[in-house]
């Protein structure tokens, strides 16, 4: 049995820390441009809404209702074949694939914190080179930041639900939407911002591509978290005084409404410089910070909030990323939590820095296989392969396993019989159907 338990507004707060992380601030707008802008954007709205906040409810519903680890938790739902169905709870070990590289890019972002201080590219070409050389050369700085990062994530996950994890995403949380803020409004002097704005909300339909909605829907899992059995373990220690429709839906919105302004700001800035929307992956590490030098000393300050707020959202997703296997071990295995944690921390960034190493030119070749390396291959088959799976499962179980008089009873207290409808619609047919299709496109796409 859980002994701590969040707060309602920690809950909350925990929850959007998973949610609004490298996601929002890092993929969704270059995603959003790659993609046409207000097409996706209108897409990615529809996908969020009817599927991921369906999904969100259904995790929220497993672990509020057995306060228990995901695999457990699965075993207590299921009526009869728990030996099978607890592999539905074993999602986790998605969310921990995706904590070994999740981390390196935080490391990154610490380097960048400290080189918007000395050192702002003065060109893009400059900022290219900064960064494949940070990639492909500089390991032991690469690990030296991947090491620090996963002390503060691994230190925060031991320290338990309360003193841990929502004290810092207490502190993370309103420090980041405020600098979000601040960014926001000094993008509002701006003209270009303007352009922006058309850029995201005019949906421009000669651009749609169905490739558009596959990206959608992957992205909607993984900024929600879902599929990985991190909100089913966070939900598992919410107050049982909770509503789990309600919170869902913050989540979910607060999650949406700083992926906007995410991009309204990186926006500006780009079509201020006369650049083009589609600058890739490269835009965060490469694009922006040349940008940034263009502004002078207020570029200094402004790359320092930009990566710090990344930093800070990259952390308190970290941290649910890795607390699911701990709470699974920690309960299941009668270790504590500390040594838990410090378990499978070791694991997984033992795993990281292979991940890491494999982005560089010393040991890439070694370490890639077939078309990609290492770093990649985890990236892509947590998000395209697992985490859509790992949807399926939970919308199948919820929708079809678990005792549906009293699912049904829980819900009813917190949304309308006709809301209800809709949502078991979505988790019995339009999720599995839905999203198994994104997946065999996806996985066509190799
Ligand atoms: N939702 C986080 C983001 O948008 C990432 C994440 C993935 C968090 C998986 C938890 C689990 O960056």
């Amino acid at each position: 049995m859980i002994k701590e338990r969040f707060t309602r507004v920690g809950f909350i707060l925990a929850a959007s820390g998973s949610a609004v992380g490298l996601g929002n601030i890092w993929k969704f707008p270059y995603i959003a441009g790659d993609n046409g802008g207000g097409v996706f954007v209108l897409v990615y709205l529809f996908t969020i809404a009817f599927i991921g906040i369906s999904v969100f409810i259904a995790e929220s519903y497993i672990g509020y209702k057995t306060s228990q680890n995901s695999v457990s938790a699965f075993e207590t739902l299921a009526p009869e074949n728990k030996n099978i169905w607890k592999f539905g709870g074993f999602t986790f070990v998605t969310a921990l694939a995706i904590l070994s590289f999740y981390v390196i890019v935080i490391g990154w972002l610490f380097q960048y914190v400290v080189l918007s201080f000395i050192h702002l590219p003065a060109s893009v070409a400059e900022a290219e080179s900064i960064f494949m050389t940070l990639l492909t050369q500089d390991i032991s700085s690469q690990i030296f930041y991947f090491i620090i990062a996963f002390a503060i994530i691994a230190y925060t996950v031991s320290k338990g639900v309360k003193s841990g994890i929502e004290r810092i995403n207490k502190i993370l949380m309103p420090t980041l939407i405020l600098i979000l803020l601040g960014l926001l409004a000094y993008s509002l002097s701006f003209q270009s911002f303007f352009d922006a704005f058309s850029f995201m909300f005019y949906p421009n339909f000669e651009k749609f591509h169905t490739e558009s909605i596959l990206v959608a829907v992957g992205h909607a899992f993984f900024t929600l978290s879902i599929g990985m059995a991190v909100i089913i373990t966070y939900s598992a220690s919410m107050s049982q005084k909770t509503d789990i429709v309600k919170s869902s839906v913050i989540v979910a919105l607060l999650d949406t409404v700083i992926a906007l302004i995410a991009g309204l700001v990186i926006f500006t800035i780009l079509f201020n410089a006369g650049y083009e929307s589609s600058q890739g992956a490269g835009l965060v590490f490469i694009t922006l910070p040349a940008l940034f030098y263009e502004f002078g000393f207020v570029g200094n300050i402004l790359a320092i909030s930009f990566f710090i707020s990344l930093a800070f959202a990259g952390i308190t997703s970290a941290v649910s990323i890795l607390e699911p296997g701990v709470r699974y071990i920690e309960e299941t295995k009668n270790i504590n939590r500390k040594q838990s944690t410090y378990v499978i921390s070791s694991i997984i960034a033992i795993v990281g820095i292979f991940a890491l190493l494999s982005n560089t030119s010393s040991y890439a070749e070694l370490l890639t296989i077939g078309s990609k390396n290492i770093f990649d291959w985890f990236d892509y088959l947590s998000s395209a392969i697992l985490l859509p799976l790992g949807g399926i499962i939970t919308a199948i179980f919820v929708g079809f396993i678990v005792d549906q008089n009293q699912l049904k009873t829980l819900l009813l207290n917190y949304m309308s019989n006709s809301v209800y409808k809709v949502w078991l619609f979505s988790i019995r047919y339009l999720v599995p159907f839905g999203v198994g299709i994104v997946m065999i496109e996806k996985i066509g796409l190799i």
